[in-house]
């Protein structure tokens, strides 16, 4: 089983970005943990600050390398998943493209956020993700993709 997560803008600081919000833990130390813990998953991981780069990113896995229209090949990392654990970052709020590139492939996608978006500013209460989403996990910290994942091994 294959699944690929994405940590959309800002979220390669995660561990120096605002600790108090979301935590003192890298994403690679965390990546590590994850690893370790499902040896039986073959876990991908696709960082961007850039939004095509992320609707790139989720054709590929939804459709393979032939739905990849960069001449050189973006991500050579990767074809398709079994499923996509997915935190858009601030594009969550704001991006239509994305919406619409979790409509248009089949492969599961769990909106995954870090922190409680409900309990902090007002335009972090919609999500243009949610409404194409298979599934929502908000507020566990990193403990989140886990979560995902776990929700992920259930419906594939
Ligand atoms: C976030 C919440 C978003 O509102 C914010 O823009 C992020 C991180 C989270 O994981 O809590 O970058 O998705």
């Amino acid at each position: 089983m294959k699944i690929l997560i994405i940590n959309g803008p800002n979220l390669n600081l995660l561990g120096r970005r605002e600790p108090g919000i979301y935590g003192a833990e890298t994403f690679e130390d965390y990546l590590d943990e994850l690893r370790a813990t499902y040896e039986d998953i073959d876990i991908e991981y696709f960082q961007s600050n850039v939004e095509g780069e992320i609707v790139d990113r989720l054709h590929q896995a939804g459709f393979g390398d032939e739905a990849n229209l960069c001449d050189s090949g973006c991500h050579p990392d990767g074809g398709i998943v079994d499923g996509i654990v997915l935190n858009a970052g601030a594009y969550t709020h704001t991006s239509v493209a994305i919406h619409d590139a979790i409509k248009a492939i089949e492969t599961p996608v769990i909106e995954v956020h870090i922190s409680n978006v409900h309990q902090r500013e007002d335009f972090r209460h919609h999500s243009y993700i949610s409404p194409a989403a298979a599934g929502i996990i908000i507020g566990f910290g990193l403990n989140g993709y886990r979560l995902a994942i776990e929700g992920l091994r259930d419906i594939i």
